[in-house]
């Protein structure tokens, strides 16, 4: 799975939400997350997010690794 992290916080710009295709990106508050049983992988919603919130889990760095999604 693809995850988002900190830097979508205060920000949440939706673009990966429209843009991914099979729409398992939703509103979690404060910020947006990803349902790890519906991602695909197919890292679409990496390159439309404007802070670079998005990435593989694999990548995720170690701060971010409490957040879920
Ligand atoms: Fe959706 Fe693809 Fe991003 Fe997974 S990697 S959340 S399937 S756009
Ligand atoms: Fe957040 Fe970036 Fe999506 S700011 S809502 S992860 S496009």
């Amino acid at each position: 799975t693809h995850v988002i992290g900190e830097p979508c916080i205060g920000v949440k710009d939706a673009s990966c939400a429209a843009i991914c295709p099979v729409a398992c990106i939703h509103d979690a508050g404060d910020r947006y997350a990803i349902d790890p049983d519906r991602c695909i992988d197919c890292g679409a919603c990496i390159a439309v997010c404007p802070v670079s919130a998005i990435m593989p889990i694999a990548l995720r760095p170690t701060e971010w690794r409490e957040m879920p999604g």
